[in-house]
């Protein structure tokens, strides 16, 4: 918890005043929504778009000021967490559900600064079960199809033993393959299947990981 606290304050070192600032979502910037909470107590002007319901409920809760994505067209920047770096800041994300939010909102930011403890830095992603975002309708097939590009073992994500179910009342199929040698390939091919609707890829979009160390270190790559 402590590397994430120390990734996820930092962060705040980008937000300037006057600034529109995508809010992430999970347990590392979770810190980062809290420090701005208490910068705004202090009289920092920004106003937030949240990636999910949750991170929403608490942005809220710590009186920052929010705008609808659909008024927008630019974001300045956004903090968001990951489940997997790799040194060329190609992430997997989703582990908590809010992928396609998380990337609608990375994809029209001028920065995307992600934060993470150290174990989620990795030389190649794939340990992480890939989450894709798939409609109900029809899941089972798309599931199908996913096995067929082979070496992938998509599994429904399940919640109090029914389906979990995203903000956006789709399914989520976490997809066990153990490494991704080329993830901007397997990106393209997922989202070419028609029942996905989004995969936790997100290639080529973060600008800068702030990574949390247990030894109380924080290291800033570029
Ligand atoms: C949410 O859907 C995810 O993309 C999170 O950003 C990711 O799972 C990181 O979460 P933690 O900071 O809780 O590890």
């Amino acid at each position: 918890m402590e590397s994430k606290k120390l990734a996820g304050e930092k962060a705040v070192e980008y937000i300037k005043d006057g600034m529109i600032v995508g809010l992430g979502t999970g347990s590392t910037v979770y810190w980062t929504i809290l420090k701005i909470g208490e910068l705004i107590k202090q009289g920092l002007k920004i106003h937030g778009v949240p990636t999910s319901k949750d991170t929403e409920q608490l942005a809220v809760k710590m009186g920052i000021p929010l705008l609808n994505l659909s008024e927008l067209s630019k974001i300045d920047l956004t903090i968001d967490g990951a489940d997997e770096v790799n040194p060329r800041f190609d992430l997997i994300k989703g582990g908590g559900g809010a992928l396609l939010r998380e990337k609608m909102i990375a994809s029209i930011s001028e920065r995307f600064v992600v934060v993470a403890d150290e174990t989620k830095y990795v030389t190649t992603l794939g340990k992480f079960p890939l989450p894709v975002e798939v409609t109900q309708f029809g899941w089972e097939i798309t599931k199908k199809q996913i096995e067929r590009m082979g070496q992938i073992n998509p599994q429904l994500r399940l919640k109090d033993n029914a389906p979990y179910i995203t903000d956006n009342g789709n399914f989520i199929l976490d997809c066990y393959m153990n490494t991704i040698e080329k993830p901007e390939v397997l990106s393209v091919q997922l989202n070419m299947i028609p029942g996905v609707v989004e995969n936790g890829l997100f290639v080529n979009m973060a600008d800068t990981v702030i990574i949390g160390g247990s030894n109380g270190e924080i290291e800033i790559k570029h």
